[in-house]
């Protein structure tokens, strides 16, 4: 998919090339290069510089860099007062697709890093079930905790998975 909106674009840079070439051309075969042409010519040639610079500049990260791939999914189910996460390893540097819900009352779905810094969170609802994607780009051990307030032992609902190094 990435490499055919990769031709498509080389191709469309093409014909816009194309097309400001046969602009430069008309202007040069008009009769006696006066200033106004010469300035138009150095226009035209900024202007095509400047496009293929912030095209090529633009498309070095794509946005959405490994989308085409299927996630790794995981289900995480949220209960008071626990989390069940249907899988204790995780790939590194491979998005994955959280699926997140409840058993009984909303939960929040925060992951926690080894220094206890917030990465991404989502809410597990009852009746949803809502997706997080992340990609981790460090291996250890993870922590989930809740983040919504859902009862006396609200505290307690801590689990973890690690992250390592896929084969
Ligand atoms: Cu679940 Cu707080």
């Amino acid at each position: 998919m990435q490499s055919t909106i990769f031709v498509i674009t080389l191709v469309l840079m093409a014909v816009v090339g194309w097309l400001f070439w046969r602009a430069v051309s008309a202007v040069n075969g008009k009769p006696a290069g006066t200033n106004i042409n010469k300035r138009r010519t150095q226009l035209i040639w900024g202007m095509v510089i400047a496009g293929v610079l912030i095209s090529v500049g633009s498309m070095r990260e794509w946005p959405y860099a490994g989308a085409s791939e299927k996630p790794v999914v995981v289900n995480v189910v949220g209960g008071q007062w626990w989390w069940e996460i249907d899988k204790e390893s995780l790939p590194l540097h491979t998005e994955i697709e959280f699926r997140v819900t409840s058993e009984d009352v909303n939960h929040g779905m925060g992951i926690f890093n080894e220094d206890l810094q917030l990465l991404a969170q989502v809410q597990g609802m009852p009746g949803y079930v809502n997706k997080l994607y992340y990609t981790f780009d460090k291996p250890g051990t993870y922590q989930v905790l809740c983040l919504e307030f859902c009862g006396v032992a609200h505290h307690d609902m801590i689990n973890e998975f690690e992250v390592v190094a896929a084969e």
